[in-house]
């Protein structure tokens, strides 16, 4: 069943249970999942730490590239149990730290960052090349153009919105159905349109529109995949 050299590749637009189905698949392969998406949000956590971004939001691009050509920024991930991972900074675990507001509001900055991304990708190389799962927005167009598997996830803007709308009822907030639309349909086009590495499905990724599907359908959708190109079953 295990087979630790498969690359998988998931790309695809916000909210629509990337990381979910991408856990999903790691725990039931045994294989490491990577969170591009964390990545970035630790290079933007030791940003905040060490001043490198201001109060204001504003960074000094000239000191956080010295930094990451001194190697001042030491990433390393452990996969858990239910095949999702823990990212450190140096000796620190930070899975939780880089989930905060605060990160969250610099994060699409550093993110647009050329010298940020490639080193980021230069680290999903590292962590990732003896196989993974891996998931984010530009993984089968940019970091693995030669991945195994590459899947393209899309699903209704209203459905996204409304899985959003649900999950932050039950953090217990009282979001508005056409405010988070609204925001959802931004993301899309921010995503599509930046300058560098933009979302864009790969000429060879499979679509799963999983608009109408639950993860266990998910799975077997992907299961049929699995059997016919590398004979590996997740059912
Ligand atoms: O998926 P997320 O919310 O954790 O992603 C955090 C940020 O990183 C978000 O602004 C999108 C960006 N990102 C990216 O530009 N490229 C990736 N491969 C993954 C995430």
């Amino acid at each position: 069943m295990k087979d630790p050299h498969i690359i998988i590749a998931i790309d695809g637009y916000s909210s629509t249970g990337k990381g979910t189905f991408a856990v999903e698949i790691a725990r039931r392969l045994g294989i490491l999942y990577l969170d591009s998406g964390a990545l970035y949000r630790t290079v933007t956590l030791y940003g905040l730490r060490s001043g490198r971004i201001e109060w204001n939001g504003r960074i000094d691009e000239r000191q956080l590239q010295e930094d990451i050509l001194l190697g001042k920024i030491d990433i390393s991930v452990m996969p858990k149990e239910d095949g999702s991972m823990r990212v450190f900074l140096g000796d620190d675990d930070v899975s939780a730290q880089i989930r905060e507001l605060e990160v969250a509001r610099n994060v699409s900055a550093i993110a647009a960052l050329p010298f940020v991304r490639n080193f980021v990708d230069e680290q999903l190389h590292r962590l990732g090349a003896k196989g993974c799962v891996m998931d984010g927005r530009d993984i089968g167009t940019a970091v693995f153009p030669n991945a195994d598997l590459k899947i393209f996830m899309t699903a209704d803007a209203r459905i996204r919105a409304q899985r959003r709308v649900r999950q932050m009822e039950e953090a217990g907030q009282h979001p508005d159905f056409e405010t988070i639309l609204k925001n959802v349909q931004e993301r899309d086009y921010i995503d599509s349109h930046r300058a560098m590495n933009p979302l864009r499905q790969a000429d060879d990724a499979l679509v799963l529109d999983n608009s109408h599907m639950t993860v266990e359908e998910q799975m077997v959708w992907l299961d049929g995949i699995l059997k016919e190109r590398f004979n590996l079953s997740i059912l």
